[in-house]
């Protein structure tokens, strides 16, 4: 086993009791903690209560490493090695009761900022669905024992892509403005799942042909992002030229991954 594959088997196992804690949360009912960035930005009791079961059972097995999590912040380490962790990614689904939300864990090598750190393992776990989906290095995707790889090619309706949306409503008009860029032409219908780790292992698995966002934080894309190259996908963030605006994630089938990313105007 790899190192890789070790912090990959330690993510499995804690996002699966994170995933089960979150359900049994679920099922007794929701209490919303308090708002963040902006009024439809919510933590739940739960957020807090996952992040916190995880932070617990990875500074019992890994004390060395640092941690950088949605809920509650970043701490140092001493490894190199930095778990990046959004402990109910799709809080809103969460709230309105639609199952689809996820514990997703990653574990990354350097900086832990998106541009600079080399992301080594990651699970993202549906715990209503029941699937796990997960990644090392340089030894593929899977989603439980099956290995992913993403849609070799796009049919001629064109491709099936998902977007999301941040919580500041300031940025809509721009989030439109995108839409509005990248589906004609290129889309055969689009897709708003509310997860961004969700839609990236979608794309890993072929369930959709491509994704993209604004303003996505480093724990939502951490271990969705890896799951996409792993799975022979193509995996993109930037500030569009001149843009003042947040970085924009593209993520493929290489297939269409250049007319995306240009549609998009990331290249
Ligand atoms: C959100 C979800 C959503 C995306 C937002 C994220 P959260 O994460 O991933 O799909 O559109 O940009 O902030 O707040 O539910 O952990």
């Amino acid at each position: 086993m790899t190192l890789a594959q070790d912090l990959e088997a330690l993510a499995m196992d804690i996002a699966r009791e994170a995933g089960d804690l979150a359900r049994v949360r679920r099922e007794a009912g929701v209490s919303i903690a308090a708002t963040k960035s902006a009024l439809a930005d919510i933590v739940t009791e739960a957020d807090r209560e996952v992040e916190t079961l995880i932070r617990a059972r990875l500074a019992a097995e890994r004390p060395d490493d640092a941690f950088l999590g949605e809920e509650t912040g970043a701490e140092g380490g001493e490894s190199g090695i930095t778990w990046v962790v959004d402990p109910i990614d799709g809080t809103v689904n969460y709230a309105y009761g639609i199952p689809a939300y996820a514990v997703s864990i990653a574990a990354v090598r350097g900086e832990p900022t998106p541009e600079d750190w080399e992301a080594l393992a990651g699970a993202v776990y549906t715990p209503v669905i029941g699937e796990l989906f997960h990644a090392a290095r340089d030894h593929g995707a899977w989603l439980g024992a099956d290995r992913l790889r993403v849609n070799s090619e796009v049919g001629p309706a064109g491709a099936l892509l998902a977007t999301g949306f941040g919580y500041d409503p300031a940025t809509r008009p721009g989030d439109i403005e995108l839409i509005s860029a990248v589906m004609p032409g290129l889309a055969r219908d689009l897709r708003r799942g509310g997860a961004a780790s969700l839609d990236l292992a979608y794309v890993a698995a072929g369930r959709l042909d491509g994704y993209f966002e604004r303003g996505l934080a480093p724990w939502d894309l951490a271990a969705g992002s890896l799951l996409v190259t792993e799975a022979g996908g193509r995996f993109g963030r930037a500030v569009p030229d001149g843009s003042p605006r947040a970085p924009l994630v593209v993520a493929s089938t290489p297939a269409i991954y250049d007319r995306l990313a240009a549609a998009a105007g990331l290249s």
